[in-house]
């Protein structure tokens, strides 16, 4: 894995003053840049990309196996009923999406318990902040 594509989508773009007692004081900017950075120390390049809406990240998905070797993805609520977002993620196996979440979905909200799209991601780390973007690149690295 040399080159990973970040891609966070809606209301991610608020980070830092977006429910900070749930999701932190990190904007994406922030995030994005730590992310990038620790990338660098495994010496994977890492392009970042945010998107509120539904097609462009469905076109970003298709599209990613032409730009990047792997794929980290936070799909915020669409992880909780987009189809569209799934079947785009099927649709470009055998490649590697990592879904992300920087809260715990599992103990908020019943409606975040389910994850439509992650079946279809070769896996998935929630719940650690900027430690779940960590955790993802160490698995794409380690494939
Ligand atoms: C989120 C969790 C989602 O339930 C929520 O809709 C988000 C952010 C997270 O990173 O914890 O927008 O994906």
């Amino acid at each position: 894995m040399k080159h990973i594509l970040l891609l966070n989508g809606p209301n991610l773009n608020l980070l830092g003053q977006r429910e900070p007692e749930v999701y932190g004081s990190q904007t994406l900017a922030e995030l994005e840049t730590a992310v990038t950075a620790y990338g660098a120390e495994l010496g994977i390049e890492v392009t970042c990309l945010q998107h509120n809406h539904e097609g462009v990240l469905i076109d970003w998905v298709q599209g990613a196996p032409a730009r990047a070797d792997g794929l980290i993805f936070n799909p915020g609520a669409y992880a909780h009923y987009s189809y569209a977002l799934r079947d785009a993620i099927a649709a470009i196996a055998p490649f590697s999406v990592v879904e992300v979440h920087l809260s715990d979905i599992s103990a908020r909200e019943e409606f975040r318990h389910t994850s439509v799209t992650a079946p279809v991601c070769a896996a998935v780390f929630a719940g650690k902040g900027q430690q779940s973007y960590r955790d993802a690149l160490n698995f794409l690295k380690a494939l």
